[in-house]
């Protein structure tokens, strides 16, 4: 499994967000629960505010922006996502004691794994296909998120948005264990 069959990081830093967020937190909001995470929504406004999010907005569609917080000393555990195919993060704790880590089974006690260290202000496109956890072993961890209007592969997203034309990107480097278009209808 290769980093890039996991994450890749946009061309563009974050500008507003970041403060953004800061602000945000600090001003206690309502967070509410989302798939195990607590989270509250971020205006849409920033898809257009933020270079990075308006160059990818053009190539596929965002939807819905987010702050997802994970309590401290916890572990979400090992997953594939139900609903969703691909997303962009960015870490809003940098500085924190987290990991995120992308695995695959090597044999029913072990993974091998790939670790997504997260630069400061820095989006990455996500693979929430591929096996993942994140391992908290610090004070809460919050993380920006998104939807995409409509779901799309990580890998024909990560083709997109390379400028790579949809009909040419059948033989992509996709890892063996993809199972392709059945993910599409979910787990
Ligand atoms: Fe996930």
């Amino acid at each position: 499994m290769r980093a890039d069959d996991c994450f890749y990081p946009l061309r563009q830093k974050a500008e507003h967000l970041p403060d953004f967020i800061a602000w945000a937190i600090g001003q206690d909001p309502i967070w509410e629960s989302h798939f195990g995470f607590e989270a509250f929504e971020i205006p849409s406004e920033f898809i257009e505010l933020e270079p990075a999010l308006s160059e990818l907005n053009k190539i596929w569609p965002i939807g819905r922006l987010g702050l997802l917080k994970v309590d401290g000393m916890s572990v979400y555990d090992w997953h594939v996502d139900q609903h969703r195919l691909s997303c962009v993060n960015m870490l809003f704790s940098v500085n924190s004691m987290s990991h995120t880590l992308f695995g695959t089974q090597r044999d029913h006690l072990n993974k091998d794994v790939v670790e997504l260290l997260y630069e400061p202000d820095t989006f990455y496109l996500f693979n929430n296909q591929v096996l993942h956890t994140v391992i908290n072993l610090d004070s809460p961890r919050y993380l920006f998120s998104l939807y995409f209007e409509q779901e799309k592969d990580y890998f024909e997203l990560k083709d997109l948005y390379n400028g790579r034309p949809q009909e040419l990107s059948g033989n992509s480097g996709r890892p063996e264990d993809d199972r392709g278009a059945d993910r599409a209808s979910g787990d």
